[in-house]
């Protein structure tokens, strides 16, 4: 079939869906939802059989839905109605929760029902949420509502007559609904009020006795019962996040958005007041025992060294990488033969720190410093010559954290997860970490060749199979993510216990030597960077108009080509 995908963005959602619908055999295009003329216009040239909308902000035109099938992907279970499904589910705390594909019709998500799949709903972020359960359920039920409409035969269910519709209509949902009031809101019901309203929009609150929306919140185990300090009040910071006192514990705080300013991490959103905060810094790498916000923490099991690091968004700033750096230095002095980058839960990383650079006094300088941490800390994994290293990646990668990722000697994916192993889509970013080095060596080419470039032209993003059947990636595992981390510890056991072992990290180290004899990576380096240096300090603002919209969420006003098939010059319907 032809399907368009009509979507507010192209959200990790909208890639899944369109990488499974191509899989099945469907021929895709995408048009962002910018306009009614704009729908309509794609809709004339691509003539799509089916319409899917993983994610609109607004009805469909009856212009559309009365001629064409469309198919609007709900994060609520069947009988759910409302434009927050997800933040009550959260917030009421449901055990269960789901999404539905529902018909198009006159009245907003009222329309019958094609298919609907259900999930336990884990006490996570919403945007957590979003990225995995939704996704996954999202994905099965558009499967099976485009095969049942392909199939001719299916009569999609009004919803009136559902009889599993357990959902109701609710409002959308209010600053006053998620209100925390920290006199009386327990430390679980102020985390299940933040993590209903994460990543968007936040929960408006105060800081240093100033107004914010706040995110990133964590449960801090050592102190709970520890009731000397007032509910609300702030009691310590550690590294870029304060620990805010609740009536029977303590929650760290790691983002605040202020009026009229984009996201920061709060160290840099509170720069001033931030300091006058006692420290309470961890005493080594090693993970703690009690529940903490620790965005590095390494444990070690069976001969293998596991680092996790769990950064917000996986965006990594320039003091992120150099701490992550002496990390993994530390690790490598450690007796183990395996090392496990894990990542975080749900990105593993998506290259430097849009935001942080942003809000600095000189984004380019910030950039440049930035990308050269990244640089350090890709060349440290790299170097890493007593050691097996394994990047292990239970979320989404993008850009510059696909090829800290590659600079591991092996690659694994849980399946599920998204990759964007490109950089032009930030302004015509060049891009470094030594991908001209990494990219090829996992291609198996000889220089930047055409399976290179193709991956960095088309600036599409690859499932899991796709990147392992493809060799970006060695292995694709579990889906389930409990699943996924037993298979890599039990993976990475194997080889720490293997009789080759020795064999295999010898000859690792000559092929690194001869790499080095063939082309140094201080080369690769200085040429990446001269490309950089001009993306940051030379006369085309694209990265930096690029970036400057990407933080501060502009809406799309186009749809790029490389989406828009129906848009490229010639194309056309085939007879
Ligand atoms: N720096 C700062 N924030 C970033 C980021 C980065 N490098 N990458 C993603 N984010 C933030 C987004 O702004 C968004 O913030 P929110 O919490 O306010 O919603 C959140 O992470 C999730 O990103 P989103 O784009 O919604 O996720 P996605 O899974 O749909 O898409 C990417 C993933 C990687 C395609 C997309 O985030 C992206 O293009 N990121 C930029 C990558 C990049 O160019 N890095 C710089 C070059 S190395």
């Amino acid at each position: 079939m032809r399907i368009l995908l009509l979507t507010h963005a192209f959200n990790s959602l909208t890639q899944r869906l369109g990488a499974e619908l191509q899989r099945c055999g469907h021929e895709i295009s995408i048009e962002f939802d910018i306009a009614d003329s704009v729908a309509e216009e794609a809709v004339a040239l691509f003539k799509p059989e089916l319409i899917v909308a993983p994610y609109l902000r607004r009805a469909i035109p009856e212009s559309i839905w009365r001629h064409t099938v469309c198919f609007i992907v709900h994060p609520g279970i069947v009988g759910d109605r409302g434009p927050s499904a997800l933040d009550w589910a959260i917030q009421n705390g449901e055990a269960e929760w789901g999404v539905t594909v529902l018909q198009a019709e006159a009245e907003m998500d009222a329309g019958p029902v094609w298919s609907s799949a259900v999930f336990p709903l884990r006490a996570a972020k919403k945007s957590s949420i979003y990225r995995n359960e939704v996704t996954q359920a999202a994905t099965a039920a558009v499967l099976q509502a485009g095969e049942r409409f392909a199939g001719g035969d299916f009569a999609p269910t009004p919803l009136a007559a559902c009889t599993e519709a357990r959902g109701q209509r609710r409002p959308l949902i209010k600053q006053s609904d998620r209100a925390i009031d920290w006199q009386h809101d327990d430390t679980a019901t102020v985390l299940q009020k933040i993590n209903a309203a994460d990543g968007f929009p936040g929960v408006s609150d105060s800081l240093f006795a100033q107004p914010c929306h706040i995110f990133d919140a964590w449960p801090e185990g050592a102190l709970i019962g520890n009731g000397a300090a007032e509910p609300g009040s702030l009691m310590a910071r550690r590294e870029t996040a304060v620990l805010k006192k609740t009536k029977d514990g303590a929650l760290w705080i790691g983002h605040a958005k202020r009026a009229g300013n984009f996201k920061l991490p709060v160290a840099l959103a509170f720069a001033d007041e931030f300091a006058s905060l006692p420290e309470m810094p961890l005493a080594s790498w090693w993970r703690v025992a009690e529940e903490s916000w620790q965005d590095i923490a390494y444990e070690e099991a069976d001969g293998v060294g596991f680092l996790q690091f769990e950064f917000y968004n996986g965006a990594m700033s320039s003091a992120q990488c150099q701490r992550l750096r002496s990390a993994l230095a530390w690790a490598k002095q450690r007796p183990v033969k395996v090392l496990v980058l894990s990542g975080g839960e749900d990105f593993w990383s998506n290259g430097i720190h849009l935001n942080v650079i942003e809000a600095a006094e000189s984004p380019a300088d910030e950039s440049w410093n930035n990308i050269n941490a990244m640089n350090d800390l890709a060349r440290e994994l790299i170097d890493t010559g007593a050691q097996i290293t394994i990047a292990a990646l239970a979320g989404n990668a993008g850009a510059g954290g696909c090829f800290l990722a590659r600079a591991a000697d092996q690659v694994w994916l849980r399946e599920g997860v998204l990759l964007n192993p490109h950089y032009k889509n930030m302004g015509n970013l060049y891009g470094s970490e030594y991908w001209t080095y990494l990219l090829p060596r996992c291609l198996g080419e000889q220089g930047v060749g055409e399976k290179s470039r193709a991956i960095m032209r088309n600036r599409q993003p690859l499932t899991a199979r796709q990147a392992a059947d493809g060799g970006f990636a060695d292995v694709c595992l579990a889906a389930e993510r409990q699943a996924f981390r037993v298979d890599v510890a039990r993976r990475a056991a194997e080889i720490a216990a293997a009789s080759d072992l020795f064999e295999q990290l010898a000859a690792k180290r000559e092929r690194r030597v001869r790499d080095e004899a063939t082309k140094p990576l201080a080369e690769y380096r200085q040429e990446e960077l001269s490309h950089m240096r001009r993306n940051f300090y030379g006369f085309d603002p694209s990265y930096h108009v690029a970036r400057h919209h990407f933080v501060n969420k502009s809406p799309a006003s186009w749809t790029p080509r490389h989406l828009a098939r129906h848009r490229d010059i010639g194309w056309k319907v085939p007879e």
